[in-house]
């Protein structure tokens, strides 16, 4: 069985270290990196390669592949491997508008009273400035389109307001994606995610999970892809899980369902809980990078067949089992990111790090004649496994403790 995922991050890294320890032997990656080299073949088509990744499944008769990233479920990928009756697990470009179009996925919740943060959608940025004048702050700006996670911005004056959605329309600082705009109200609490797996027709779960956005502890600096993360998530109770599954859930695959948008994939719901109640900040059509590193490796259950499930159609052949003990993930960035981040500093201790129920994956990393150097901005995603938390927490540290790399950044305090 050849199976292909696309993406070169540790999401990625997480899901064929598991499919391959599901007992999977023919994985290709494209592009992969240099820790998912160690397990599968990787191939240097880019994420967006649409034609060049079909022509590659067509060739290797590739039984599913498997997306990582949004960006090539946006340019319809889905949709061509499906018009060539190729097994791919992801949903349609329709389907992935949930992600891609922020004023879409806002829409259809209030339309079927989801509850999410009130909103109002602008095209012009003078109704946009000029609705700006009449609200409280904090606010929350967003730009419609896929803006690479920067395309949310928390304003906290009517001056900064203006200046934000004047980059966004005007300016265009995340192109095209900036054409269309919201304001929203901004509502306090704590975040958790939940992720789900749909077949088009029904649901599974998958598991809750944190991540921790911001580059330095205490939640100070600059947002990032994500410093951190562990799963399950800490802050959802039984109830709490009970009214994500009523008034989220239910209500969202029988939207999707009237709208006859056919959704195979997985869904990640980013929640913000106030007062004990749920709430959605947004929808992503992938898993979340990087909740991923935390929560595949509790997955007990074979991962290919519940993604060909859902890639296919299929009813659920079993529901996911999960390991009941804690994971927690903490990310090692290199020097500069998220704004400049340096490469091809040596990695050192890699060995060393790893152990038992310690996973190593790998994200903006090459293989450079056997040295494994920075190549990105999060270089690293070091997880455990413990009975609990804190049990997780110090075995991660542990091991991120003999990692070495020129000017590294991680957080002290993912999983306190
Ligand atoms: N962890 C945030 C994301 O994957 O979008």
């Amino acid at each position: 069985m050849n199976i292909l995922v696309i993406g070169s991050g540790g999401r990625e890294h997480a899901i064929v270290h598991k499919i391959k320890q599901d007992g999977i032997k023919n994985i290709y990656c494209a592009p992969g990196n240099a820790g998912i080299e160690e397990l599968a073949q990787c191939v240097p088509i880019k994420i967006d390669d649409i034609d060049g990744l079909l022509r590659f499944a067509e060739e290797k008769k590739i039984y599913l592949t498997i997306v990582g990233p949004e960006l090539p479920l946006n340019e319809g990928i889905v949709d061509a491997f499906h018009e060539k009756g190729l097994t791919i697990f992801g949903p349609s470009k329709q389907a992935a508008m949930l992600e891609s179009s922020k004023s879409f996925a806002k829409k259809l919740m209030k339309k079927y009273g989801i509850p999410t943060p009130a909103f109002e959608v602008f095209t012009s940025p003078e109704e946009a400035i000029d609705y700006a004048g009449t609200i409280s702050y904090p606010a929350v700006i967003k730009a419609d389109g896929l803006a690479s996670g920067k395309g949310v911005i928390i304003v906290h004056e009517l001056s900064q307001a203006i200046s934000t959605i004047k980059d966004i329309m005007e300016n265009r600082v995340f192109g095209d994606a900036g054409k269309t705009m919201l304001v929203e109200d901004c509502i306090s609490g704590v975040e958790s995610s939940y992720f789900v797996l749909s077949n088009g027709s029904s649901c599974i779960n998958v598991a809750s999970a944190r991540d921790y956005k911001r580059l330095m502890d205490n939640n100070d600096g600059p947002n990032t892809g994500g410093m951190g993360s562990l799963s399950p998530s800490d802050k959802l109770t039984p109830e709490l899980e009970k009214k994500i599954a009523d008034r989220i859930i239910s209500p969202l695959m029988n939207a999707l369902n009237k709208e006859g948008i056919m959704y195979r994939g997985v869904i990640y719901i980013g929640l913000m809980i106030s007062n004990n109640e749920p709430s959605v900040l947004e929808f992503n059509v992938r898993f979340g990078d990087p909740e991923t590193q935390a929560i595949l490796p509790r997955i007990e259950s074979d991962l290919v067949g519940v993604l060909t499930d859902s890639a296919k159609g299929k009813p659920f052949s079993d529901s996911i089992k999960l390991r009941q003990e804690s994971a927690v993930c903490v990310v090692m960035a290199s020097r500069g990111y998220p704004v400049h981040p340096q490469t091809g500093d040596t990695i050192e201790g890699l060995r060393d790090a790893s152990g038992k129920d310690v996973f190593i994956f790998h994200a903006g990393t090459k293989n450079e004649k056997g040295i494994i150097k920075t190549a990105g901005g999060r270089v690293l995603g070091i997880t455990a496994i413990g009975d609990n938390i804190k049990a997780a927490r110090q075995k991660a540290y542990r091991s991120v403790g003999k990692i070495v790399f020129e000017g590294s950044q991680y957080r002290r305090d993912i999983g306190l």
